[in-house]
């Protein structure tokens, strides 16, 4: 029974968006129902990120906004959770009187009692590590969400410690959960109808490879691959260093891979890789992906560049745009360097001038729109299969995502839900792809 309502705002990544959906899953068992409109929520939860600093200022901001609807006399929870709250902990509550509660990023399983101590006043804030096995035993799951396409979540934290990057700390170390809870889970997904999944990792490749009692990545996508009523499967997120051959091959002999692969070099300078600590070199990247080209020719990558790391020079910068010339993304995430307090290259001193940095962004976005449409152009007059996943933008309109991850909008019947379908594309935009329904 439903009473009261819910009302998040998800900010940065797909753990993030995750937890999200474990947190509208747990709460429902309290009697809350989500909603899309915070003045007439009884808890708005935002989960945060903290990977640059915009992000979290933007929570600061969105905070002081949310306030408002804390000062007519209603009787609000406010809370904060992800990796600003697991950064900042207690002094949130000292320095934000109107918060209720801060949850960390390995307590969720702590949230439905805190938020009936928050219901009778109470102000908590949870945030301890759990850096061994029992934290994957507390890990909350989704309950009663019905969708085509779900996320499992296969492995948490980091341990990789890249110089930029504060996920390590705020994530924790990295833990593999045991394949046979996934496999199960997966299983349990297909018996609901679920037809595609996502496994879910701050880096998927190097599951099972710590504990040395699981199966490697590869392998878990042959187990996943063999539970009947999973037709598709798609990983995020890579490392490239631990990018196997064994895993290369399974985008050969897994029909059910999807292609498209997020692979993230985030720069194509080799002076920069080093400086940022990602244990591979630019040939060695661009190796791996020819060797994916190879054996999956119409593969599709997606990538993360930043630009603007300390010391990054205008030639290093061009040894970014060449590397991306040469991958042809269809999509890139760009970021502008932002040192994050307590790693590494917050301590190098030679970071660029903010004018510099944006420069360079707008250089690497022209490049990225221009391959982007030069990529989706070509998919003209191409045949796509495509899950088909809801209702389109336009009336009479469905869509679905392609093989290669693309969006695809297109006139077809409702009852094709759930199906997968030959869709002829007629027409690219920058994000979507619109076709035709092919009668078998
Ligand atoms: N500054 C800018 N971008 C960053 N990222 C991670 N840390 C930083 C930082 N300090 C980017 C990386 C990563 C993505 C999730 O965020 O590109 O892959
Ligand atoms: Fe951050 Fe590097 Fe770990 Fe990715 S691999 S989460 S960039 S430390």
């Amino acid at each position: 029974m439903f009473d009261k309502l819910l009302y998040i705002e998800t900010f940065g990544c797909q753990m993030n968006v995750n937890d999200s959906e474990r947190i509208v899953s747990m709460l429902s068992e309290l009697g809350y129902a989500p909603t899309n409109e915070p003045s007439c929520a009884d808890m708005i939860l935002l989960n945060t990120c903290s990977v640059r600093g915009g992000a979290e200022e933007k929570v600061y901001r969105r905070l002081a906004n949310l306030r408002i609807y804390k000062r007519d006399g209603k009787k609000q929870i406010i809370a904060v959770g992800g990796c600003v709250a697991q950064q900042e902990g207690e002094e949130l509550l000292c320095k934000l009187p109107y918060l209720d509660l801060v949850i960390g990023t390995h307590n969720l399983h702590l949230l439905p009692g805190m938020v009936k101590s928050a219901e009778n006043g109470e102000r908590r804030s949870e945030t301890t590590f759990i850096d061994n096995e029992q934290r994957l035993d507390l890990f909350p799951t989704i309950k009663g969400e019905s969708r085509l396409s779900r996320f499992v979540t296969v492995m948490q934290g980091c341990d990789n410690f890249c110089s930029y990057c504060i996920v390590p700390y705020v994530r924790g170390r990295e833990i593999s959960r045991r394949s046979s809870d996934i496999l199960a889970e997966v299983r349990t997904l297909a018996d609901e109808g679920v037809r595609e999944v996502i496994l879910l990792g701050q880096n998927v490749n190097s599951y099972g490879l710590k504990s040395g009692k699981e199966p490697n990545f590869a392998e878990l996508i042959h187990k996943v691959s063999e539970i009947s009523g999973i037709d598709r499967i798609r990983f995020t997120t890579s490392h490239p260093k631990d990018m196997s051959d064994e895993l290369i091959e399974c985008f050969a002999n897994v029909p059910k891979l999807s292609g498209q692969i997020h692979l993230p070099a985030q720069s194509g300078s080799d002076a920069v890789l080093k400086l940022m600590g990602r244990g591979y070199t630019r040939s060695s990247y661009l190796e791996r992906v020819a060797r994916l080209k190879a054996v999956r020719p119409h593969i599709v990558f997606t990538g993360d560049i930043i630009v603007g790391f300390p010391g990054e020079t205008d030639a290093d910068f061009l040894q970014t745009l060449s590397l991306m010339e040469s991958v042809r993304y269809i999509d890139i995430f760009s970021f502008v360097y932002s040192p994050r307090p307590g790693t590494k290259a917050a301590e190098f001193t030679d970071e660029l001038r903010r004018e510099e940095k944006m420069s360079r962004l707008g250089r690497l976005m022209e490049l990225q729109r221009l391959i982007t449409k030069e990529i989706s152009k070509n998919y003209i007059g191409h045949t796509m299969s495509v899950l088909v996943e809801g209702v389109g933008k336009l009336p009479g309109q469905i869509s679905g995502k392609a093989d290669n991850g693309r969006i695809v909008n297109f006139t077809g019947d409702v009852s094709n839900i759930g199906r997968f379908v030959d869709v002829r594309i007629t027409k690219a935009y920058p994000n979507s792809l619109l076709g035709e329904l092919k009668l078998s």
